[in-house]
């Protein structure tokens, strides 16, 4: 399945996209996962190529794939003249903390409604929700019933901030509207530039789906770009067809916001076709794991020196992992896997880690 042809001398792909506030470290890096390629070639009898793509390098208090995002988000912003932003997201959301540092980086104020079980502050600050302590973000704590209002969550809190005399501009949950998609579609310029120097382009580009932002801008860059890749998105909670119903609504957006390809204009032959969810790695649900999953997470460290995090990258890892056991790849297949951040919750997760390794 491995396409092998030489692009080197093909002109560079240019999109005309918006404004963005540059501040994400890139382009980062891609690096081979040989040594994990081989393992699993010979527990399983499955050989890939497998790759990572490194954007848990952007940065970091600002790092992860959030940032890509932010960059537009926050350009539009300081267009809007605002003073604040306000956004939403779990506690120890990867997004929200971006956000909060971005924020005060440009002389913002962050805002964020954080979600716990009972709309009470955490007991214990760590992981993220720490780094939100630390970088003096305003914190409304919300309960799951308010927090599944969603708009209307952030519209009250939005005439609430601009009563107190606020200019208040709102992120929606993970930037995963089509303004923050095109950070993802910014993205694939830059993989595009990098395939042309590794003069091989992936097969299979394999991403961890939490907001559906991301997984919407690798679809409509690729299209746009004309990249051969297949985009796999392995769900952290819900399922692939609800994400599937998300991207297809941030595309759209996209198609009349942005005027980039809409979904289905791929060209004939190319990775669209071969598009898909890989199910089932949402585990215990969203933030938790099990003992298994977390000792795979560390025989990748241990293996290629690689952190993944227990709530994102760790399942997409995962979901990957097993789809090469079972077969699901033919041989020497170029897979990508495009590494998104979210470290921090590691802290957050320190008795899970215990258990599992027997500390
Ligand atoms: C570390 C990490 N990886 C992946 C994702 C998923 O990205 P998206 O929300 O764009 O689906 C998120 C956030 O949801 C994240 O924090």
């Amino acid at each position: 399945m491995s396409h092998g042809t030489s692009e080197s001398a093909q002109p560079a792909p240019f999109l005309s996209l918006p404004a963005r506030h540059r501040v994400a470290q890139v382009p980062t890096p891609i690096e081979p996962l040989s040594r994990w390629s081989e393992l699993v070639a010979k527990r399983s009898g499955h050989r890939v190529d497998l790759w990572i793509k490194r954007d848990d390098l952007t940065g970091f208090a600002l790092g992860g794939n959030k940032v890509r995002k932010l960059e537009f988000s926050f350009a539009h912003a300081l267009e809007l003249g605002a003073d604040t932003v306000l956004t939403c997201g779990g506690f120890d959301s990867n997004h929200c903390r971006a956000t909060a540092f971005l924020a005060r980086r440009l002389g913002l104020v962050p805002h964020l409604l954080l979600r716990t079980a009972d709309g009470q502050p955490v007991q214990e600050w760590q992981g993220n929700t720490l780094l939100d302590a630390i970088v003096g973000a305003e914190i409304s704590w919300v309960t799951p019933e308010e927090y599944r209002t969603g708009s209307a969550m952030l519209a009250a809190h939005r005439a609430r901030l601009e009563a107190e005399g606020r200019r208040v501009c709102v992120i929606p949950e993970g930037a995963s509207d089509a303004r923050g998609a095109l950070g993802f579609v910014a993205a694939v310029e830059e993989l595009a530039a990098q395939e042309r120097a590794l003069e091989s382009p992936f097969d299979f580009v394999v991403h961890a789906v939490g907001s559906g932002g991301t997984s919407a801008g690798l679809h409509t860059g690729r299209d746009a770009l004309g990249r051969p890749w297949s985009v796999l998105g392995v769900p952290v909670c819900d399922d692939g067809a609800t994400f599937a119903a998300k991207v297809t609504e941030i595309r759209a957006d996209l198609t009349s916001e942005f005027g980039l390809p809409s979904e289905g204009s791929g060209a004939e032959g190319g990775g669209a076709e071969g598009d898909r969810y890989l199910d089932g790695y949402g585990g215990r649900g969203y933030g938790l794991s099990s003992p298994d999953e977390l000792r795979v997470y560390a025989e990748l460290a241990r293996t290629e020196g690689v952190l993944v995090d227990p709530c994102y990258t760790g399942k997409a890892f995962l979901g990957l992992f097993r789809s090469i056991e079972a077969g699901q790849f033919a041989s020497g297949a170029r897979i990508l896997f495009w590494h998104t951040g979210g470290a921090f919750a590691n802290f957050s997760a320190a008795a899970e880690w215990q258990e599992a390794l027997s500390l």
